[in-house]
């Protein structure tokens, strides 16, 4: 059956590897970003039968209202949103530092562009009954200490907001969920995590995951998008689906596996 999704998405990321797998299993995908270049290329490449792009800024209501509205029009429905849009925000590692205005600015993006997005989903989903909302988090979204503090606090709201709409939307046969995901080489983690030349750490990722011999990619967010988003998760909703290797059940620091602990000692 054909599905219409509406993704808060890009260029060279998440967004765009979740679109390609979407498309590939069927759906038609409108993708809803501010680069608006790099969301035609997107289309472009994919194919503009199954694509359209509509220029949204998702921290604006009446942007985010006109992204349901055009995947609606477009498509004829909308069976799934994917709140996938985000910045780093302030790379401050002090409290004290951290300016109001840049914390500000991204929770507006990362915690208001998800509650206007759900909101508006909600609105189109609640007559169908039906319907699959999902957001982007972070491993951040249950840990302390791995992101700045404004990121770190946006991805835990969405969490809240997730439980919250999860428990009010389940009587209209709306599931909602979340995908966590560990570090992926992407332009935000290469703004976030680089060297002082401006390379990107290649290999952080690998040094500090607790699973090895794996690397983790943008498509494996995108199949669980595609799981979120299919019949097979008919009965799944209020999760925060973790793809981190392990990483936030782990405590490395106390790890008794690796030795540490009797050298703090
Ligand atoms: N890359 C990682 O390591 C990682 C890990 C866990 C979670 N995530 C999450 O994955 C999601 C996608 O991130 P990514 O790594 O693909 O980064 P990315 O920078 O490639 O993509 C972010 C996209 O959001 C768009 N965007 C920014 N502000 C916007 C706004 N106001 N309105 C509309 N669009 C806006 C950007 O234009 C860009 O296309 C984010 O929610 C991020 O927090 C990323």
């Amino acid at each position: 059956m054909e599905t219409s999704v509406l993704e808060h998405l890009q260029q060279s990321g998440i967004g765009e590897a979740t679109a390609i797998l979407y498309t590939q299993h069927g759906a038609k995908v409108v993708i809803a970003d501010i680069q608006d270049d790099k969301g035609y290329a997107v289309c472009k490449k994919i194919g503009l039968n199954n694509t359209s792009f509509i220029h949204c800024d998702v921290s604006i209501e009446e942007d985010v209202k006109n992204a349901v509205d055009h995947a609606v029009a477009k498509f004829g429905k909308l069976d799934i949103m994917f709140n996938n849009a985000a910045i780093e925000g302030p790379t401050c590692p002090s409290v004290t530092d951290t300016k109001v205005s840049e914390f500000e600015k991204t929770l507006s993006i990362n915690c208001t562009g998800v509650f206007l997005g759900n909101k508006h989903a909600a609105r189109v989903m609640i007559p169908r009954k039906q319907g699959c909302i999902l957001r982007n988090g972070s491993v951040s979204t249950v840990m302390g200490g791995v992101a700045y503090h404004a990121y770190t606090i946006s991805k835990h709201a969405i969490i809240g907001l997730m439980m919250n709409t999860a428990a009010e939307l389940g009587r209209f046969g709306i599931r909602v969920n979340c995908i966590s995901s560990f570090l992926i080489t992407t332009s935000m983690a290469t703004d976030c995590f680089s060297d002082k030349d401006g390379k990107w750490i290649e290999d952080l990722a690998c040094k500090i995951a607790n699973l090895k011999g794996v690397v983790l990619t943008a498509d494996d967010v995108a199949k669980a998008a595609v799981y979120f988003g299919s019949d097979d998760a008919k009965y799944v909703s209020g999760h925060n689906f973790m793809i981190d290797g392990g990483l936030t059940t782990t405590n490395e620091v106390f790890g008794i596996f690796n030795n540490l602990l009797p050298s703090i000692l």
